[in-house]
Formats: C-alpha cells, sequence, structure tokens
C-alpha cells in the first residue's frame, strides 16, 4: 500500500514538472500586451529584430564573466567574418541587457532541496524578464538573443527555454555555456588529453550535464567537484563565513582525497563549470598547486602524480560567445545601426510587500523560505528587479568585478 502511495506522489511530482513549460507557456501567450509579470509584447517581435540588444542572464554577477568574454571577443574580421582577429572586437556593434537573478541564488542548491521544478520555473522567467519590458525602469528593452551566462541554469534549463521561444513563435537566438565548454575543452586541448576536472555548482554536478556534453565530443575521463557554497562567498553573501581561499583550499582538498582513493586518472585539465569561477581562476590553480606539494606524515607526495604541474584551465565563456558570434551571423542578426545606448544592468531583490515574504536579518530571503518554495505560481512577485548599479555591489565583488572585467566594470559604471 505505501509503495503504492510512493509511486503515485512520484508520479504527480513528474506530472507537476513536465507541466512547467506549458503553464509558463499559456501564461505568457495570455497577457500578449506583455503588461503583467512573466510575460512579453508580442507585437515587439514581428519584423527585424537585428538592432535590438543581446540579452545575458545568471544567478547573480558570475555571468558577467560571460558578458566580459562576448564584450572583449576578436577571432574574425568585423565585415566579412573570415577567421583572424581585426583588433576589433567581434561584437562591437552590439549592446546588451544583463539580468542576475541574485535574489533567488545560488541556484546550485535547489536540486539538493528537491527544488529542480521550482528552478526550472525560476529560469524560464528570467528568459521572460529578458524577452519582456516590465521592470522598475520603463525603458528596458526586448532581446533579439538570450546567452544563458550560468551553467546550472543551462544544466536545468536550456531545453525549456528553447521549447519555450519555439511555442511562442519568437526567432530569438537561445545559446548556454555547457555545450559550449565541451567544445572549448577540445578545441583548445593542445596536447592536454589527460583527466579532466569539472568544477561547478552541486547542481550543475547533480544533472551530470558536463559528463554528458564532454562525452559526446572525448573519451577523456572526467570528475566533477561540486561546490556548495564557493558561488555565493564570490557574490558577497554574508551568510558565508569562511574565506573564498579557504573554501577552494578544503574543496579542491577533499576531492583529491576521493579521486586518489578511486585510483583515478591523473588531471591535466580544469572546466571552470561555474561563470563565477574565472573570477578566482588564480586562488582555483593555487589551491591544486598547494595539495600536489603537500607531503603526507611519510614524507610522501600523494597528489604529486594526480595534478599535473601544468594545469590547464578552460573557461566555457570563451567558446559561448564564438558559439553566440556564429549563431547570430548564420541567423543575419548582427546589428545593422549603430547602438542608441549604452548597456543595461538588472539585479533581483527580495520584495517584501509580496504576502507570505520570509527575509533573513541581512535583508536577503530567507533561507527556508527560498528553498520552501515550488512552482506553479508564474504570477509570484516574491522578487522584483531593479537596475543594477555598480555601487551597489558588495565591496569584495566590486573589486573583483573592477580588476577582472574590465570592460564589463567601465559599462556598469556608465549605468544610470
Ligand atoms: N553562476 C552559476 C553557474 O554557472 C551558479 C551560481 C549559483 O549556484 O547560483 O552555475
Amino acid at each position: 500500500m505505501r509503495s503504492f502511495l510512493l509511486i503515485g506522489l512520484l508520479f504527480l511530482q513528474a506530472s507537476a514538472a513536465e507541466e512547467i513549460v506549458p503553464t509558463v507557456v499559456a501564461y505568457a501567450k495570455a497577457h500578449a500586451e506583455g503588461d503583467v509579470t512573466a510575460s512579453f509584447r508580442a507585437a515587439d517581435y514581428l519584423g527585424d529584430l537585428s538592432d535590438l540588444p543581446i540579452g545575458v542572464f545568471d544567478s547573480g554577477v558570475g555571468g558577467l564573466t560571460v558578458l566580459e568574454a562576448i564584450k572583449s571577443h576578436d577571432r574574425h574580421h568585423n565585415l566579412t567574418g573570415s577567421e583572424g582577429a581585426d583588433g576589433i572586437p567581434d561584437f562591437a556593434g552590439e549592446r546588451f541587457v544583463y539580468f542576475g537573478d541574485q535574489a533567488n541564488m545560488p541556484y546550485g542548491n535547489y536540486s539538493a532541496a528537491g527544488r529542480t521544478g521550482f528552478l526550472r520555473e525560476l529560469i524560464l522567467r528570467d528568459a521572460l524578464f529578458l524577452l519582456g519590458r516590465r521592470q522598475a525602469r520603463g525603458d528596458k528593452p526586448p532581446v533579439k538573443a538570450i546567452v544563458i551566462a550560468c551553467n546550472t541554469a543551462t544544466a536545468f534549463g536550456l531545453e525549456d527555454i528553447r521549447a519555450a521561444v519555439k511555442a511562442w513563435g519568437l526567432p530569438v537566438i537561445v545559446v548556454g555555456v555547457v555545450e559550449a565548454g565541451a567544445q572549448g575543452l577540445v578545441e583548445s586541448a593542445e596536447g592536454a588529453q589527460g583527466g579532466v576536472a569539472v568544477l561547478a555548482t552541486v547542481g550543475t554536478c547533480a544533472s551530470n550535464a558536463y559528463p554528458k556534453a564532454i562525452a559526446k565530443v572525448s573519451d577523456r575521463p572526467v570528475r566533477q567537484l561540486g561546490s556548495a557554497t564557493l558561488a555565493a562567498a564570490i557574490e558577497g553573501d554574508p551568510s558565508v563565513k569562511m574565506p573564498i581561499r579557504d573554501i577552494i583550499r578544503t574543496d579542491v582538498g577533499l576531492f583529491l582525497k576521493s579521486a586518489v582513493a578511486d585510483g583515478a586518472a591523473p588531471i591535466d585539465t580544469l572546466v571552470l563549470g561555474c561563470t563565477h569561477y574565472p573570477l578566482v581562476a588564480d586562488e582555483i590553480a593555487a589551491a591544486f598547486a598547494y595539495w600536489r606539494e603537500q607531503a603526507d606524515a611519510d614524507g610522501r607526495k600523494p597528489y604529486a602524480q594526480l595534478v599535473a604541474t601544468q594545469l590547464k584551465q578552460v573557461n566555457p565563456a570563451a567558446w559561448t560567445a564564438e558559439t553566440l558570434w556564429r549563431t547570430m551571423r548564420a541567423a543575419k542578426m548582427m546589428a545593422k545601426a549603430k547602438p542608441a545606448t549604452g548597456d543595461y544592468f538588472y539585479i533581483s531583490v527580495p520584495n517584501s510587500a509580496w504576502k507570505g515574504v520570509e527575509l533573513s536579518p541581512d535583508g536577503s530571503l530567507n533561507y527556508e523560505f527560498k528553498y520552501g518554495r515550488s512552482e506553479g505560481q508564474v504570477d509570484r512577485e516574491d522578487t522584483i528587479n531593479v537596475p543594477l548599479l555598480a555601487g551597489k555591489l558588495p565591496g569584495t565583488t566590486a573589486e573583483l568585478v573592477r580588476n577582472k572585467l574590465p570592460l564589463t566594470w567601465q559599462s556598469l559604471q556608465a549605468e544610470r
């Protein structure tokens, strides 16, 4: 009897999850004027879209590493499109709308909380925010392309967004970071043919998106290192007390310990499978170098054979930029007119006016509330999206962006 109940419950959960895309699609279709949250104006997507901006989203500021990679991408001649840098960034004629769903992050922890359905709905709503015009300031334009600048969101939401865009009949390009990362691993191998360590959120690891994507293009052995706190620490989350360097060192130490115990193949390549991680790429390299040299009580170095001296790092962002360029060029979607404005940056914040919202003392959504929500309420507004201003970033995050992402920082400074 009990097992029947369990099967019934699992079936109900599965069918509720299957309803996510149709429910969100139907909701937006029913509001074709784009006048409510989670909707867009259908009339914005008629005719030539090439002069609209490119939308980029992440669960927080990590996706800015992808925006930087797109802005600095120069692999082609801008007029002819032929291979080879010409000193002018390939996307020089484009402008961008960036969105970080910071109030609802870390995305990487929803799967462990059993809330992948809700995460999928959040991700669809991120795409809808980019497609629509509705937000605190009245001049946000619609977008011609959506770049999912988040590995976790790509792992759980790429297919959903593609299905929704198709159901809405929009000629909007959708690009994610995971396939681009796998492609980047192959294209940048340069002799590295050993084991691959994918560093990502716990959610991305649980989805197995990287091992699956890599297996399609390479037969190199892959191991995953999931961190539950690193992305939030980079985001400046005050609830994470451990310094970033210590989090990385601890995570890497545990990872290597289990790799040695399993007799894993020597690792010569790291894939930065979370868009926050390029901001701490040096600290990641330092942690592997640190453990490589650690000796045990007998003076043996247990990780010396496991970790290559020259560890290669692959940042999927560079290949995401290239995928975007190729897709836009093939679809004749590169901008024709000179951009009339700069870039737009938005971030989500808790909406304490929404019924039932519970906040922590630091003003963020309370953890139990955040990870206790379920899909099915497309019109919920327990968070709202507001302009992201450079001056509002926590100090450590602002410093990382200023030092590591100069083009993005410059563009953020220009935000009103
Ligand atoms: N930046 C996101 C990624 O690439 C993860 C951060 C989060 O857990 O929200 O996976």
